[in-house]
């Protein structure tokens, strides 16, 4: 007794995409629905690749190293190029930018389509060979109105993209994805090959217990963040915040998105302006961020209002609940 059958009628991230189109009405195309699929197929692909990498000599290093400097895991390159192809094949896309690639891929006429897709193909790389939780983000701009697809498509402001989201490779693979209205978690459903809307319309706590920095760099921080740790660490009154760092960017937002708290990437005396990149690591992330309620900033200035000069610039990110992200904020203001 009291044992609920199955639900017949599971919302998919396809059915629930396409119900906000019917809402739209006329100014929906599907055509970014159907970019989403290819977005899908490729997280599913990557999360079988994930999976069997122990067992499929798909661990270790690339033997190239990136545009920033960063020795290539093979699942880095092998999840660019699954995105890459997947990508061009949608016929949705005009250009591409991807962590692992030096140069913006303009895709040639025959499958150009409307939508410019940035993207991390593959997000804690450090956290591959000890089988802890990595991601893919990605981040979608529409083509300026006459534009034929151009570097300028995607040098714009994050305020400006029209979805972004990311997916986690856990236990379970987990799509979060926002198009502006909102945020919503899908959970691979490994038997169907869907993902399931299980975090329907997900709200970060207002403040929250738990910060997330790499607190080993801390010789090389500034002074604001310097004060504001300890703030949290040593509380005039209750009790300090616990620290959680996985150092994978999706499983530390995801976290934040979910329990609440702040998360943060600050420039520091030896990262100049940074780790994180703006276009395919901050967009997204303070995209979502700022959808389910919370605030993502550089410490000075809002991360969405940035206008990118290239493709793979790096920015300071703090990004969480609203009343945490306040804090580092006030911190930054009173040492101006
Ligand atoms: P990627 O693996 O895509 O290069 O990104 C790594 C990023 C991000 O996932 C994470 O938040 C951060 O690097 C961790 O950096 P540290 O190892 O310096 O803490
Ligand atoms: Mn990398
Ligand atoms: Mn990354
Ligand atoms: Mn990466």
């Amino acid at each position: 007794s009291g044992e609920e059958p199955p639900s017949t009628d599971i919302i998919t991230l396809t059915r629930h995409v396409l119900n906000d189109q019917f809402s739209l009405g006329a100014a929906a195309t599907g055509d970014l629905t159907l970019l989403l699929t290819a977005i899908q197929t490729t997280s599913k692909f990557i999360a079988t690749n994930v999976r069997k990498a122990r067992l499929i000599n798909l661990v270790g290093l690339a033997g190239e190293t990136n545009v920033q400097g960063e020795e290539q895991k093979k699942l880095d390159v092998l999840s660019n190029d699954i995105m890459i192809n997947s990508l061009r094949a949608s016929g949705k896309t005009a250009v591409l930018v991807s962590e692992e690639l030096e140069k913006a891929v303009i895709i040639e006429d025959r499958y150009k389509g409307n939508y410019c897709v940035v993207f991390d193909p593959l997000d804690g790389s450090s956290n591959i060979d000890a089988g802890v939780n990595i991601g893919t983000i990605f981040g979608i701009y529409r083509i300026r109105p006459g534009s034929q697809g151009t570097i300028e498509d995607v040098l714009r402001p994050g305020s400006e993209m029209v979805a972004a989201g990311y997916t986690m490779y856990g236990s379970s693979a987990n799509l979060v994805l926002t198009t502006g209205h909102g945020v919503n978690g899908y959970t691979l459903d490994a038997s169907l090959g869907e993902f399931i809307l299980t975090h329907p319309d997900i709200k970060i706590p207002p403040r929250g217990k738990i910060y997330s920095f790499n607190e080993g760099n801390s010789m090389f921080f500034h002074p604001p963040v310097v004060s504001y740790l300890n703030s949290i660490k040593y509380p005039a009154s209750g009790k300090p915040y616990s620290a959680r760092y996985i150092g994978s960017m999706v499983a530390d937002v995801h976290r934040t998105l979910l329990y609440g708290g702040i998360f943060g990437y600050p420039d520091d005396k030896k990262a100049k302006t940074g780790k994180l990149r703006l276009l395919y690591e901050a967009f997204p992330m303070a995209f979502l961020t700022e959808q389910a309620g919370g605030l993502a900033t550089t410490g000075t200035k809002r991360i969405l209002d940035i206008v990118p000069k290239s493709i793979h610039e790096r920015c300071p990110v703090f990004l969480g609940s609203r009343d945490d992200v306040q804090d580092v904020m006030k911190f930054y203001k009173e040492t101006a």
